[in-house]
């Protein structure tokens, strides 16, 4: 793999763990997924910012987005530097990484509300890299051969290096984006 591929297919790879969060934010609303319950010390559980129209929205929307790259992989008879895996595997890692990512999601606002602190606020890092941890709870022992052949073995691990520093830059961006469309009520 040339060396200044490793950093855009590490990215091409992660989309659709990258789309779900900014998704949610579409598609989000409705019924919290705690359903308004407190924990004994009165504060919620994920709080209204994680709901059900989010995560499925986020995950259905992140699978679709793979199976879309997948789609224009196969149709240019691309070489198997996109997946390094089979059909049937491509499908349950699209899962992992749409649902991981969500799932990281909620994991970080439960972590926010019992650091008490309200839905929207601010936690430097936990913010940035909730979705990424998520993400790699279930791909590293799920999909142990796809992430080592792709993110860790040789040149690839240049490519999960690129991620750690992008994750928070595109977050970022994604943001202020989703803030100026009125979509957030707060540009972080
Ligand atoms: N969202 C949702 N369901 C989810 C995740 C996100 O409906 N499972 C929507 C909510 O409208 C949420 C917005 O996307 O307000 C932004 O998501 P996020 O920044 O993750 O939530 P916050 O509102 O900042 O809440 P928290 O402090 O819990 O992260
Ligand atoms: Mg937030």
């Amino acid at each position: 793999m040339d060396i200044l591929l490793v950093i855009p297919l590490a990215l091409w790879l992660m989309v659709p763990m990258l789309v779900p969060n900014s998704a949610a934010v579409l598609f989000g609303g409705g019924t919290p997924m705690d359903f308004g319950k407190k924990m004994k010390d009165g504060t919620r559980i994920l709080g209204d910012g994680k709901t059900w129209r989010g995560l499925f929205g986020g995950t259905a929307s992140g699978i679709i987005i793979g199976l879309i790259q997948l789609g224009i992989v196969k149709s240019m008879d691309a070489p198997d530097w996109w997946w390094h895996a089979e059909f049937q595997n491509t499908i349950l890692i699209l899962f992992l990484l749409a649902f991981g990512s969500m799932m990281g999601d909620t994991l970080g606002s439960f972590i926010k509300r019992r650091m008490k602190k309200k839905s929207g606020a601010k936690v430097p890092v936990l913010d940035q890299y909730d979705f990424f941890i998520g993400t790699l709870i279930l791909i590293v022992p799920l999909q142990f051969d796809w992430f080592y052949a792709n993110f860790i073995v040789d040149e690839y691990i240049i490519g999960l290096i690129g991620l750690i520093i992008i994750i928070p830059l595109l977050h970022k961006a994604v943001n202020i984006i989703g803030y100026k469309m009125g979509k957030k009520d707060v540009p972080w």
